[in-house]
């Protein structure tokens, strides 16, 4: 943990990587004449990947705040959590297969860029894997009744959890300010995207 770009420590990424962000910076996206179809896809799946998210955190607080009964819990949990894991494991795989190569062969100056966010999905995916452990004990748990377990087991989930989704926003974030100006500049077309 004492890699300063790590995941969880770093605030974002370093400056000599973001030289297209400030050609192309946030507030102008959405009005670019070479943001694409597939572009605008890809973004929308990232800001599912944050609602679902948040929709996850939010009914866990909820449950552990007792506003959601322990009944209903896990038929609302447990299907929207397996959506979201196996939707962003994809997610990742198509980037890491498909994404990642091409614009490393067109923008040789982001290629040790790219190599932090393949580190990433793989620090993400062992996070999933951990996830997912840890709501099938917890959701078990649901089952068996015991309020101290439970209460545990939810407290162990929400640890886990929460590692998991605050190093994924912080991913999201960076993997946009790196991708979406590189495709701006040079468009999705040219690129060999679309
Ligand atoms: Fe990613
Ligand atoms: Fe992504």
């Amino acid at each position: 943990m004492t890699d300063p770009m790590h995941l969880d420590r770093r605030t974002g990424l370093p400056e000599e990587w973001l030289y297209l962000l400030k050609d192309h910076p946030r507030v102008d996206w959405a009005s670019h004449r070479n943001l694409g179809p597939l572009t605008e896809f890809w973004l929308a799946r990232h800001n599912g990947f944050r609602q679902l998210g948040q929709t996850l955190d939010t009914l866990l607080v909820d449950f552990r705040e007792e506003r959601v009964a322990a009944k209903q819990f896990g038929g609302l949990f447990a299907p929207r959590l397996q959506q979201f894991l196996s939707e962003l494991h994809h997610h990742h795989m198509i980037e890491d297969e498909h994404y990642f190569p091409v614009f490393m062969d067109a923008e040789k100056r982001l290629v040790a860029g790219f190599e932090l966010l393949e580190g990433d999905h793989e620090l993400i995916h062992h996070r999933i894997e951990t996830v997912i452990g840890s709501a099938n004990t917890f959701l078990g748990r649901l089952r068996q009744g015991g309020k101290d377990g439970i209460r545990r087991a939810a407290d162990d989930y929400a640890a886990v959890s929460d590692t998991l989704l605050t190093g994924l926003m912080r991913h999201l974030d960076d993997e946009e300010n790196l991708i979406v100006p590189l495709i701006l500049e040079r468009g999705e077309h040219d690129l060999g995207l679309s």
